[in-house]
């Protein structure tokens, strides 16, 4: 351990069985068992004591009938982003949804019309471009630009994809899946292009909390009063605590006429009832998990360093971009000159390693791999070692017929 702390995330707990998308589907997904999975974002650590109380504490009562989500999970979420981000919420600026991805298709019906343009910023999290096409929308890419071994935001390019068709913009902050977290001038350069060219920004900031020690999350809506009155936020416990088998987040939407159109979308697609445990968890996790997450947060900056170390001795034509947020790392593997195809079917056959594909995440992230740093350090250093024996030079060679 490289650093004391109450909680014990060195532990392996066994998920398979759980019914668990990252342990149980390999044979469904990628025809194989038993691969090591370092994809999907959850994580492989217990959620907090008191979550698994609060959760407890609901199950015992025994009567799960329909159930609204208790005002006290609105001011619970409110506090949690009055500490831990500075930023100031109304109540009445909240509303409630079954997840942020049915938050993000509602609001991109209620805020947008079939045909008009909606941008992401690949490579980014492959189902904002899934949502604005089953929609009806049209996909705009402003992709980020690599300078060296950072990701940016082209500016220019932003300017120049805006026209009168042009709605709404995805923004993911921190960024999934190049890590990044956004200077409070990269918003508020955005956020004034947004502006200036009428266009909403929609702001997925489930991974707000996962920052490591030194950088500082910006909410997008809190760098002007404009940015504010044209943007809709989209925040969770479920990402910071493992709870995303439970479901819920919350939209926060300051302008009352967008509120109210985005509430309306929401009826119109799924009835109002909240889960029981899952209001339970979150209030749970948003009252009493600040220390949990500090000490989780330390865990995971240990294993990405570890991560560069062992690559740096093992393999180092593989290098993982610098880590500003979330539990992701994005390993550019383009120096090993394969292909995509080569490089899933020599992780998965050769090392028995099961990472997300770069090119999931659209364009830029071709010859990339996303793995998965919420492990416990045991599961990572097996995982690394099944990378080194899948893509060692020897192996590749044999792979490729060589
Ligand atoms: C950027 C981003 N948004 C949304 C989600 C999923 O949110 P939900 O499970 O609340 O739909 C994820 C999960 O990995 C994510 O990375």
């Amino acid at each position: 351990m490289d650093r004391p702390g109450t909680y014990d995330f060195d532990r392996v707990v066994d998920r398979r069985g759980t019914s668990s998308l990252k342990w149980d589907s390999s044979r469904k997904y990628t025809g194989r068992d038993s691969l090591l999975p370092l994809w999907v974002a959850d994580m492989d650590f217990e959620a907090p004591r008191e979550i698994r109380d609060a959760i407890a504490r609901r199950a015992e009562h025994g009567i799960f009938g329909y159930t609204m989500e208790p005002e006290s999970l609105f001011e619970a979420a409110r506090q949690w982003l009055q500490r831990r981000h500075g930023w100031s919420v109304d109540r009445d600026w909240m509303l409630a949804s079954p997840g942020v991805i049915p938050c993000l298709s509602a609001a991109i019906l209620a805020l947008t019309e079939p045909g008009d343009g909606v941008i992401i910023q690949p490579p980014v999290y492959h189902p904002f471009a899934m949502r604005i096409t089953a929609n009806g929308r049209r996909v705009v890419e402003n992709a980020l630009r690599l300078a060296g071994e950072r990701w940016e935001i082209d500016f220019d390019d932003l300017e120049r994809r805006i026209d009168e068709r042009t709605r709404m913009l995805i923004l993911c902050s921190p960024h999934n899946p190049v890590s990044r977290v956004w200077s409070r001038e990269d918003l508020q350069r955005l956020a004034a292009i947004c502006v200036s060219g009428n266009v909403i920004i929609v702001s997925d900031e489930i991974h707000c909390d996962l920052v490591m020690p030194g950088f500082r999350h910006i909410p997008v809506a809190s760098v002007s009063e404009e940015a504010s009155s044209r943007s809709v936020t989209l925040v969770a416990a479920t990402k910071t605590f493992n709870l995303a088998g439970l479901g819920g987040s919350l939209a926060i939407v300051p302008d009352a006429d967008m509120r109210r159109r985005l509430d309306a979308a929401q009826h119109a697609v799924f009835a109002g009832i909240g889960n029981a445990f899952a209001a339970a968890a979150s209030e749970a996790a948003w009252r009493t998990g600040a220390q949990w997450l500090d000490e989780l947060l330390a865990y995971v900056q240990g294993n990405y360093r570890f991560t560069v170390s062992f690559l740096s001795k093992r393999l180092a034509a593989v290098r993982a971009f610098p880590l500003e947020g979330t539990y992701l790392a994005l390993l550019d593997m383009r120096a090993l000159g394969l292909t995509d195809d080569e490089l899933t079917d020599l992780l998965q056959r050769e090392g028995g390693v099961w990472l997300d594909e770069g090119r999931r995440f659209g364009c830029g992230g071709q010859g990339m791999e996303r793995l998965n740093l919420a492990c416990p350090r045991a599961t990572l250093s097996d995982g690394l070692e099944r990378v080194v024996r899948a893509l060692a030079p020897g192996v590749r060679a044999a792979g490729r017929g060589e």
